[in-house]
């Protein structure tokens, strides 16, 4: 038998599968269970009609109370693309992706509905925030997802949001609307690979929260995915501060991503952008 289900969880989370031995790896399973990140693509252009059919299967996402709170800014302009890489020069897929965009939360859009039937507006809310956070989340998801099955790949890009600012003046986004992410699409030049994930052990929960076993989880998930993938010695962050160590995995990878303060422009920025987050 071709690939099943069942080697797709297992290359997915590194550990035997007790399901899926029966069910072939092919159609929406398949393709969820094979995701990968791509931020290699051939200089080929996206025709415009694929990415407007890959746009009209994002917006076809479930929305919060049917809000629809997304913006997508559709970045053609090669010297505002140029312009976003030049923010982020350690990521060079921004500068050179045949197509790039930016998927935007939308409060604002509400507001104005308010506006033009005459009605109050009382809901400048964290939650109201989160809502459009969330739909745009999904569009951006729903969007990977088309690409996939129209032979693209793709990149999210959060670190837009490192420079929220000047992003927001380039593409004079208004207040109440706000960057999620960027997203780099074109056709991949490599077949990427699979990001193991954390087990469900720890990320599915029964009935009540329960993360007793964390610690042994996360040395074994550590050793995994090492095995799979060991990151290189030039990969371990901050060295200076932390030296090197060995083995690495991905909870010292993250401790030490975290260990200093990040994106701290953004909350200051939200607030001054039109969210009261009441
Ligand atoms: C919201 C979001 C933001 C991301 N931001 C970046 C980014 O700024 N730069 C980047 O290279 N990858 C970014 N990624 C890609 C993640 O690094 C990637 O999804 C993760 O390592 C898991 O790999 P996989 O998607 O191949 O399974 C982002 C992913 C998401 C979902």
């Amino acid at each position: 038998m071709n690939k099943t289900v069942a080697d797709l969880i297992e290359e997915r989370f590194g550990l035997p599968s007790r399901v899926g031995h029966d069910k072939p790896a092919e159609g929406t399973m398949a393709q969820l269970l094979s995701h990968r990140t791509h931020r290699r693509y051939k200089p080929d252009p996206v025709p415009d009609d694929v990415l407007e059919i890959a746009l009209a299967a994002a917006l076809s996402a479930p929305s919060k109370s049917d809000l629809q709170q997304v913006a997508i800014v559709l970045v053609k302009d090669r010297g505002k693309q140029a312009t976003i890489g030049g923010f982020i020069p350690d990521m060079p897929w921004i500068a050179t992706a045949p197509v790039f965009m930016v998927f935007c939360g939308d409060n604002r859009r509400m507001r104005r509905v308010a506006e033009l039937r005459g009605r109050p507006f009382p809901n400048d809310t964290l939650d109201m925030f989160m809502n459009a956070a969330v739909d745009a989340g999904l569009v951006l998801q729903a969007f990977i997802t088309a690409a996939a099955a129209l032979g693209l790949g793709c990149c999210p890009i959060s670190v837009v949001r490192n420079h929220v600012e000047k992003l927001a003046e380039l593409l004079e986004l208004p207040p109440a609307v706000f960057p999620v992410a960027g997203l780099c699409v074109g056709y991949p030049a490599q077949t990427g690979w699979s990001s193991m994930r954390l087990p469900p052990a720890l990320t599915v929960h029964t009935d009540r929260y329960d993360d007793r076993d964390l610690p042994a989880q996360l040395e074994a998930y550590d050793r995994r995915r090492e095995a799979r993938h060991a990151t290189p010695r030039d990969k371990q962050r901050y060295v200076d501060r932390y030296g090197y160590t060995e083995p690495y995995g991905w909870s010292e990878d993250k401790a030490r991503q975290y260990s200093v303060p990040e994106r701290h422009n953004f909350g200051p920025f939200v607030r001054r952008h039109g969210f009261g987050l009441a």
